[in-house]
């Protein structure tokens, strides 16, 4: 069994580690099986399968919190499940049932407890659910069999530059998701979609792209695997669009700005809003919220620029420290979106 003694909880940056288990589940014949443990960290599939040929894949990514008191939170897991069972329907595979998945989270989470980092270590437990169609065949066609894994890690910060500002980049030239696709489902081909504009950008020394609307290319979309956020005079303004995928972290932010007085706008973004941003942030499960410290254009060549002491931002630390509260069980869960699990 693979132990835990090894690990620096405060060094840990975003890499996958493997634990002790994982839960699988099986669809044949027009159903789910049982959940079952796996302490393997391999699947023995087709060289045929769908999954591997045509991107029938969706995953999700949750995280788990060890709170003040010891509980294990898992954050707002209702609505990671229902956006997996979206992200199925939407490449065509049936939607895994909610109880399921809550018996197999609940699973994961004891049969793995010592790998959940310390309150306050700065590192967390990233669960990872996936699901992928198995039924082998070279016709273009959706499967018919199907498995799902739930696996975990323990992480750090998304980006490198943890809580520090990162840069990112603006680049015309590439789009994460078309219009009317698949950009609003958690589904692997958007990832693949956006590997090489992601590393142009980084062998330039930004954190990743700031991706504009493939239509019209005047609207910000989203940063990276990450959604977009910029906060100026007392509001708290984010992009509404259809090619994005629908954040919960940012869901979260949007109701705990309301919470802390801010006002909202969610809202169509133009690029040129850019200049008049006091702070702007990416935020995700990965990226919580990340500060992002300079905006280039490589298109305009305009550079714009935030954070002017190399720090998070006064509002964004007030959003970052009310969600952080909520998620260790320091701050009461007043939209009831932690799942405690049973160990
Ligand atoms: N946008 C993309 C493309 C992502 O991959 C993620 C990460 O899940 C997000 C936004 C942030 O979503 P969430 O807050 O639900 O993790
Ligand atoms: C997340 O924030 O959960 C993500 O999935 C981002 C990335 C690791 C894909």
């Amino acid at each position: 069994m693979k132990s835990k003694s090894n690990i620096e909880w405060s060094e840990l940056d975003f890499s996958y580690r493997p634990i002790a288990y994982n839960i699988r589940c099986s669809y044949e014949n027009g159903e789910w099986g049982d959940l079952t443990i796996s302490d393997s960290e391999e699947l023995n599939i087709s060289i045929a399968a769908t999954c591997l040929h045509y991107g029938q894949e969706a995953f999700e990514g949750i995280k788990a919190f060890r709170g003040f008191d010891n509980l294990i939170r898992v954050f707002r897991l209702e609505d990671h499940i229902k956006r997996f069972q979206d992200s199925a329907r939407g490449i065509c595979m049936p939607p895994f049932p909610k109880d399921k998945f809550i018996e197999a989270i609940d699973k994961l989470i004891s049969l793995n407890e010592t790998f959940i980092p310390p309150y306050k270590s700065g590192a967390t437990l990233y669960i990872r659910p996936l699901m992928i169609g198995l039924t082998s065949s070279v016709l273009v066609r959706p499967a018919t069999e199907f498995m799902f894994v739930l696996f975990a890690c323990p992480v750090g910060s998304y980006f490198t530059t943890k809580s520090k500002p990162c840069k990112m980049a603006i680049l015309r030239s590439f789009d994460r998701a078309a219009p009317c696709g698949t950009g609003a489902y958690k589904v692997g081909g958007n990832y693949a979609a956006s590997f090489l504009s992601t590393q142009l950008a980084k062998e330039q020394g930004y954190a990743s792209v700031i991706y504009l609307d493939a239509k019209e290319k005047e609207y910000i979309d989203e940063c990276g695997a990450a959604n977009f956020f910029g906060i100026r005079e007392n509001t708290y303004i984010t992009p509404l669009s259809s090619t994005i995928l629908p954040s919960i972290t940012n869901k979260s932010l949007m109701k705990i700005s309301k919470d802390l007085g801010l006002n909202l706008e969610h809202r169509p973004v133009h690029v040129s809003e850019l200049s008049s941003f006091e702070e702007v942030g990416a935020c995700g499960t990965g990226a919580v919220i990340t500060p992002i410290g300079l905006i280039h254009d490589m298109d305009t060549n305009e550079t714009f620029e935030y954070c002017p002491d190399n720090k998070m931002g006064k509002v964004s630390q007030a959003l970052f420290e009310r969600l952080q509260a909520i998620q260790y069980g320091e701050y009461e869960d007043i939209h009831q979106w932690n799942h405690i699990c049973r160990l």
